[in-house]
């Protein structure tokens, strides 16, 4: 596949392995750009990107920002706490207000679930989903894709483990999604109380067995508990959490010695993570991060209509 034809990134059921392949490759070969002394290339001059963040972010905002930087893109970035949501304007009203600005591209963060398919049904710019509240966080998935893929040079086959806060987690769904697309085996585990029902019609296997779901993966990768939208009690407390559920080395070298870890972050570390485990050499997590750069230059590009073997010098 050389031209990709879509107009949004939203969420991992909307792309077919094959856009995720052009995808994961094109990132693949844009990475060298990070690697060289002048960090940048002529390729989107002139085209305006807005980043609309109304949640909270660190990797996710900083390696959009930085990947439209390096391709020469134009950025403007607008927050719900500094935009005129708080005086009362409506979501529709805002993204109406920003097409007006006649921006190529528009990133967007929101916890509603839904928010930015209901914005890519209104405006004429591309929308990509930067995670919207408990349902699907794409980018997220492909970076991850993208790690496992340097690591073992496949997903197809693999064993990946998902533990934790399943149930509020948009990263698990995409990931349970992105991986069995691409012929991985998901399995997920955590306190019951955080397992959705019906998790398992996403295509991933649920066990409430740590051993058997540690002991044969390839990849294990620990969820943070989400403080903020918990309403509810879902366990007794964060030390109970750690000490049944949470990672340490001397734990995970027990049940298996073979895998590698990831988390999408941020880490509690101490509840999903202990440090040893999260700065071991068998955490991909930094990589993950450097991998997010990547992805976000390839879909950017893509989404202009850029072709995997053309990108400028
Ligand atoms: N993984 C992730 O989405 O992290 P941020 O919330 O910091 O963007």
């Amino acid at each position: 596949m050389k031209r990709f034809h879509k107009k949004h990134i939203l969420d991992m059921a909307s792309l077919n392995a094959e856009e995720i392949d052009h995808i994961l490759n094109t990132a693949s070969a844009l990475k060298e750009i990070s690697e060289r002394p002048i960090k940048k290339v002529p390729t989107l001059r002139g085209k305006s990107i807005i980043h609309f963040f109304h949640e909270p972010s660190t990797r996710t905002r900083s390696s959009f920002e930085v990947a439209a930087k390096r391709m020469s893109a134009d950025t403007f970035s607008i927050s719900a706490s500094t935009s005129s949501m708080t005086k009362g304007e409506t979501l529709l009203d805002t993204v109406t207000n920003l097409q007006a600005m006649n921006p190529d591209i528009i990133v967007m963060r929101h916890s509603a679930s839904g928010a930015p398919h209901f914005v890519a049904k209104h405006i004429n710019a591309s929308v990509i989903n930067a995670g919207d509240g408990m349902h699907a966080h794409p980018t997220q998935c492909l970076l991850d894709l993208l790690t496992v893929r340097d690591a073992f040079g496949k997903i197809d086959g693999l064993k990946l483990t998902i533990i934790g806060d399943v149930f509020h987690s948009r990263v698990a769904r995409s990931n349970i999604i992105g991986f069995t697309k691409m012929g991985a085996d998901v399995t997920i585990t955590g306190p019951c109380t955080m397992i959705p029902k019906g998790i398992d019609s996403l295509g991933a296997h649920v066990t409430y067995s740590l051993e058997e779901a540690f002991s044969d993966a390839d990849i294990i990768m620990a969820l943070r508990i989400q403080k903020e939208r918990q309403n509810n009690f879902f366990f007794p407390s964060e030390r109970e959490y750690a000490t049944i559920f949470g990672l340490s080395y001397d734990r995970l070298k027990s049940i298996n010695k073979k895998a590698l870890i990831m988390h999408p972050g941020p880490i509690n570390r101490g509840v999903e993570l202990s440090s040893d485990v999260a700065d071991s050499t068998e955490s991909l997590i930094l990589k993950q991060v450097a991998n997010g750069v990547a992805i976000r230059m390839a879909l950017i590009y893509l989404l202009m209509g850029g072709t995997r073997d053309a990108h400028s010098n």
